[in-house]
């Protein structure tokens, strides 16, 4: 059974998603950089052990990340996955947790990078976005890439509705990922390559717009 630390800093859907997954490992504790972060409530409901690290009382982001590092340490984590969590590491956090850190970005990465992804998707009338897990390195949002799903934007979409659609998909690719980096089914080969092991093959075909 491996341990998993989740950091969260509003809602934690995505963290709720993997609890409700019920995988055979152990969620070791939930934390936020928010002490109102509304998972917070649902993790301690849960009786999973939560505790909070407030980047407001460090001067610095190296103080803040050696702080959250410590806290994460104690709960010996195999995995360590940001579900929201707001806030840009800094690379030696990013280098103590190297391989085992993860992230849930709103785009089908290496586009659309930073804020604003679905805005900026519509925007460019691209006809399918989507969610990537991918591994966290000093980089932001370029690590190398575990999952990928993807929707159609519509033509009517508003920013709301696409992130409405995107989560539901988050939802399920992230539980999946998470299970399969603790299973060895899917890992991070010496020349930081994502391997999976048995993938089935499919020549499937994602269209958008569907049309007769
Ligand atoms: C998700 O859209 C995720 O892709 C992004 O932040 C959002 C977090 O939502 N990184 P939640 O807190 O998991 O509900």
């Amino acid at each position: 059974m491996k341990n998993i630390v989740i950091l969260i800093s509003g809602r934690g859907s995505n963290m709720q998603a993997i609890v409700e997954a019920n995988l055979p490992h152990r969620i070791a504790a939930v934390i936020s950089n928010r002490a109102d972060a509304g998972g917070l409530e649902y993790a301690v409901a849960r009786g999973i052990p939560t505790a909070v690290v407030s980047h407001r009382e460090h001067p610095t982001r190296e103080a803040f990340d050696t702080v959250l590092a410590a806290e994460i340490d104690r709960h010996r984590p195999d995995l360590v996955v940001l579900a929201g969590f707001m806030r840009i590491l800094t690379p030696g956090f990013v280098e103590h947790f190297a391989g085992r850190l993860i992230n849930i970005h709103p785009s089908l990465l290496p586009s659309y990078t930073g804020l604003h992804t679905h805005q900026r998707a519509i925007e460019d009338g691209v006809k399918l976005h989507g969610c990537t897990v991918h591994f966290v390195t000093a980089d932001l949002d370029h690590g190398p890439i575990i999952a990928q799903g993807a929707v159609p934007v519509l033509c009517d979409d508003t920013p709301d509705t696409l992130a409405a659609r995107i989560l539901k998909i988050e939802h399920r690719i992230y539980p999946q990922a998470v299970g399969w980096l603790c299973s060895g089914q899917v890992s991070l080969n010496a020349s930081g390559k994502v391997v999976s092991k048995g993938a089935e093959t499919s020549d499937g075909f994602v269209i958008s717009p569907v049309l007769e």
